[in-house]
């Protein structure tokens, strides 16, 4: 080490820098409401009953988890995307702000990346993990990609999230950027809940299998997003109500996809059953 007196990550105070928690405006905390108890919310709990009600096959483990990946797959990218444009936008008003302040976003990439924890070096990506969890079941990358175990709303959704992120104006893609955040451990919890119910028949060997690593670290990380996210919306509109109502208009925009997401999904895996259930009553 070239400066034995310096700690990578320790030798700063931070207390001195205003970036650790802040004032969040009553109309901004009100995102969160907005994604709570949006009807998306209810459609999903619908189809973690359906998902808990009994054992899922290979096939149909296969589009869950294809469906899912496409926007699995599609955030990371879309978070660097959105740090980097905040970046810019900044960077002409305030130059030396600019970064300091685009990390609120950036974080969340951070773990995506598996960049959290450099002190021992590179951890899997979440999308690494994500095709681990896949290989348990015998579902390979390739199977994931294949859009015959893909719901079409799924790549809707996987298109309007690189736009949001991508394109949209920047509170809106910040509005979406919360709600994806906020939503994250409700699906992947819903998913946990479930292999785990069924833990010994898909031959998973504890609650916390390394198999299901990508469900539990998403456990862990996602509410810190969340909240990096609102510091970010409170950051760019201070509160204003004409630009929290436009992340509102982004938060709307996720839900909206996420609800017809599982919607599609349900329907696709349990179709039939709901289809015999209503014929018996
Ligand atoms: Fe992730
Ligand atoms: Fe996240």
């Amino acid at each position: 080490m070239s400066n034995p007196s310096y700690e990578r990550g320790k030798s700063i105070d931070n207390s001195q820098y205003a970036h650790v928690s802040m004032p969040i405006s009553d109309n901004i905390v009100a995102l969160k409401d907005a994604v709570f108890s949006h009807p998306a919310v209810g459609i999903l709990k619908k189809f973690e009953e359906n998902l808990k009600s009994r054992l899922l096959t290979r096939d149909e483990i296969r589009v869950l988890l294809a469906s899912e990946g496409m926007f699995v797959l599609e955030v990371p990218p879309g978070i660097v995307a959105l740090a980097s444009r905040m970046t810019d936008e900044w960077f002409k008003k305030e130059p030396f702000a600019a970064t300091g302040r685009a990390s609120r976003i950036l974080f969340a990439a951070v773990d995506e990346y598996g960049l959290n924890d450099m002190e021992h070096g590179l951890l899997p990506s979440h999308h690494q993990l994500y095709v681990d969890m896949a290989a348990h079941w015998n579902i390979t990358a390739k199977d994931l990609l294949d859009d015959r175990n893909i719901v079409p709303t799924a790549k809707e959704f996987a298109g309007t999230i690189g736009d949001y992120y991508r394109k949209r104006p920047i509170v809106e893609a910040l509005g979406f950027h919360v709600a994806n955040e906020a939503t994250a451990p409700l699906d992947f919890g819903v998913f946990l809940a479930t292999f785990r119910e069924y833990r010994e028949q898909y031959g998973l060997k504890a609650q916390n299998d390394p198999h299901l690593n990508f469900l539990l670290v998403h456990d862990d990380v996602e509410v810190s997003h969340r909240e990096m996210g609102v510091e970010a919306v409170q950051l760019y509109t201070n509160g204003d109500p004409k630009l929290v109502s436009q992340a509102r208009r982004g938060v709307f925009a996720y839900m909206e996809c996420y609800g017809r997401f599982f919607t599609q999904l349900n329907d696709r895996i349990f179709g039939q059953q709901d289809t015999r259930a209503r014929a018996r009553a």
